[in-house]
């Protein structure tokens, strides 16, 4: 086994077919080809389309990581893949295509749980990055507080009891007449409004390390209705920014306080939320005032990638915990599975 590696990953869970080539804890490439723009134009991602849309991009992709990187097939130490969470169909093509070349080349596979990559970007920014740290992760699918204390074991501090935060976002940015990916719309409309619209407490000072975000759509989606019924003028761009610091705020305050209480000194985040401007310089500060020291991922790799892939897979291949070729999709898996035979 080497110590540094290279690994070649690849990321095909949802609309974003990637992948990275890493030596060690070097990124030497990072390539992404997304289909977000064709799923805008339906509202959401259409899963056979963005199987199609993987099945078109992925050779070219991973050709580009490979020449990007200046390194050879014959140099690859291992081959990894988002083997799960994520859409069936758009996860086959990466994994199938992965499976093939780590045959072809007579090298480990390593299948990566895409939430734990999220959580794995954080290394990618600070090499001498160690745990214990607190980890705020939203995404899409997730949102979480999670406590690591090695490399491969965390504890779920709290999470969501409903909808995660990307999702909050993307049901908001509807109502709003926003078009797919909500994230950024929303980010972009809440710039120009203000934070003036009363919104729920949601689970403030309440729940634990828990979230909820249904009350705060309805409430939303009640406010935007109730308004227009009574002709009443309203804000597009105050509803939106009273949005994002109802739905954001709770995720910083909760994160700080989390460190707090397990007294380690570091904070990171990872997953497509925060690629938010406003939750960045919030938790920023809040980090900065409480003492602790935040890594916080570049915005490309909080949003999907293959990078924070290939750096968990690192992690994965230092344990020596590799997959069989029989490795199967897995649309989901629980967010603290480390190891695909667990
Ligand atoms: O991590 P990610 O790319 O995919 C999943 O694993 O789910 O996260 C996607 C989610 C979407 O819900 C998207 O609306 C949200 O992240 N997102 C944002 C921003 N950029 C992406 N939410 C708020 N502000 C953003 N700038
Ligand atoms: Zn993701």
């Amino acid at each position: 086994m080497k110590v540094d590696p290279v690994i070649l990953a690849i990321e095909s869970s949802c609309d974003e077919t990637a992948a990275a080539v890493i030596r060690g804890r070097m990124l030497l490439s990072d390539e992404i080809v997304s289909s977000a723009e064709i799923q805008a134009k339906y509202g959401g991602v259409v899963p056979e389309i963005a199987s199609r849309a993987h099945t078109d991009a992925i050779g070219e992709v991973v050709s580009r990581a490979l020449r990007a990187a200046n390194v050879g097939c014959a140099e690859l130490d291992a081959v990894a893949v988002t083997y799960g969470a994520g859409l069936l169909g758009a996860l086959l093509v990466g994994l199938s295509f992965a499976k093939g070349l780590a045959y072809a080349l007579n090298i480990p596979l390593i299948g990566v749980n895409h939430i734990r990559g999220h959580l794995a970007a954080a290394y990618l920014e600070d090499e001498s990055l160690k745990p214990p740290f607190v980890t705020l992760l939203a995404s899409g699918g997730h949102t979480a507080i999670l406590f690591t204390k090695t490399e491969r074991e965390f504890e779920i501090l709290g999470g969501t009891r409903d909808d995660a935060a990307g999702e909050a976002f993307d049901k908001i940015a509807r109502v709003l007449s926003l078009p797919y990916p909500g994230g950024p719309q929303i980010e972009a409309l809440a710039r120009k409004g203000k934070n003036v619209v009363p919104m729920p407490k949601m689970l403030k000072g309440q729940g634990g390390y828990d979230f909820s975000y249904s009350g705060l759509k309805t409430h939303i989606i009640n406010y935007v209705h109730t308004m227009s019924q009574k002709g009443v003028a309203w804000s597009r761009e105050d509803v939106a920014c009273s949005f994002q610091h109802a739905a954001l705020d709770i995720l910083v305050e909760k994160t700080v306080e989390a460190a707090r209480e397990k007294g380690c000194g570091t904070v990171t985040a990872g997953g497509g939320v925060v690629a938010n401007g406003y939750l960045r310089e919030s938790l920023s500060s809040a980090c900065a005032a409480a003492g602790l020291k935040l890594v916080l991922p570049s915005k490309r790799r909080c949003t999907d990638n293959a990078a924070m892939i290939a750096a968990e897979a690192l992690v994965q291949y230092r344990a020596q915990n590799f997959a069989p070729l029989t490795l199967n999709a897995a649309p989901s898996i629980p967010l603290n599975r480390c190891s695909v035979s667990e």
